[in-house]
């Protein structure tokens, strides 16, 4: 098991399975990209899937969600998932992506064994997109959207950060127009995990806000059904069945109920997205680390575990690491 010393159990495992991406958000990275991880740095496949297996097998890991950067770009994806797919018990698999080229690839990961996808979403306008990624890929994301949809990757998931005049005013157009194609949307509050540091509290589109300009079209009720471990606070859209979430990552932070563990894609155990330490699962394992020894090390690594973030306290540092590098 992967227990803390504040009484919490991860569960849910994050796989970062590179830190390339083919967009460039201005709230993730600048516009000339980031120093990427080398290959050599790179866990291998197969290095990969016998830490998911260790995870599943022995830790008590039930849920895996591949991340990036941008996950699509891993050569290996689909085999990955396959072996992944293949262990006992068969762990929940899930992929965040930004949909630029899952059109392509949707059936393939549904066979390899993928039972969902969260696509992110931040604009229904072409232009607002190419500003917002510096890159004109907005109807590519369309096409994966419905190919996920079309290969039953159900319910697809859309993420959306907004920033202030930029996309807030797309608030109630995103829902209206997820709600009409049977995607469920969740909206994020901004973290401060850019690569450049440009993140600034005051800017940030907070969740009350959000649910100010959801509220002046629809109507929401708080979905009755518990909350648990899941950051989304959700509420039903105009009575049902459609829903929407809003994950308050700084303003009304979850962490007492956080059940994560996460990877990144050179190795590194991470207990927190906010953690401002790493535990090298992939030093060990390259000098020769038996299992018993890899899993010792990844449950001090969670015995370490803080108690919060504390994104809104005045002592907050934000990681060395930015969001692209540690998996969202
Ligand atoms: N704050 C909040 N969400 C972010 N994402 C990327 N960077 C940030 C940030 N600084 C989102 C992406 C994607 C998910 C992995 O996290 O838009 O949907
Ligand atoms: Fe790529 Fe995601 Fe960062 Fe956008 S937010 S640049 S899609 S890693």
């Amino acid at each position: 098991m992967l227990l803390d010393t504040y009484g919490r159990r991860a569960v849910d495992l994050r796989v970062s399975l590179t830190d390339r991406c083919n967009l460039r958000c201005t709230y993730c990275m600048p516009e000339e990209g980031l120093s990427w991880l080398g290959k050599p740095d790179l866990l291998t496949d197969e290095e990969i899937v016998r830490l998911v297996a260790l995870a599943v097998g022995s830790l008590g890991v039930r849920e895996v969600r591949f991340t990036g950067g941008e996950p699509l770009l891993r050569p290996g994806l689909v085999p990955i998932v396959a072996a992944c797919a293949a262990l006992e018990p068969r762990p929940d698999l899930s992929l965040t992506t930004n949909g630029i080229g899952l059109a392509r690839v949707a059936g393939a990961l549904r066979d390899a064994g993928i039972d969902r996808v969260n696509v992110s979403l931040d604009t229904l306008d072409p232009g607002t997109f190419a500003r917002l990624t510096r890159r004109r890929r907005h109807q590519d994301v369309l096409d994966g959207l419905a190919a996920a949809e079309a290969a039953g990757l159900r319910p697809v998931k859309l993420n959306t950060v907004l920033m202030r005049g930029v996309n807030d005013h797309e608030a109630a157009d995103l829902l209206a127009w997820a709600v009409e194609h049977g995607y469920q949307l969740r909206f994020i509050e901004q973290m401060p995990l850019d690569a450049q540091h440009g993140w600034d509290r005051t800017r940030m589109v907070t969740a009350e806000e959000i649910l100010d300009l959801l509220r002046a079209r629809f109507a929401l009720t708080p979905e009755p059904a518990a909350r648990g471990a899941a950051p989304a606070e959700r509420w039903l859209v105009d009575g049902g069945p459609a829903t929407v979430g809003v994950i308050a990552s700084v303003t009304r932070p979850f962490c007492r109920a956080c059940d994560r563990t996460r990877l990144t894609a050179d190795g590194q155990v991470r207990n927190c997205l906010f953690a401002t330490g790493e535990t090298d699962l992939r030093g060990a394992m390259r000098d020769g680390a038996d299992d018993a020894e890899l899993a010792e090390l990844w449950r001090a690594a969670m015995w370490g575990k803080k108690a919060g973030a504390g994104i809104d306290q005045p002592e907050f540092h934000q990681p060395e690491r930015p969001m692209s590098a540690i998996g969202g």
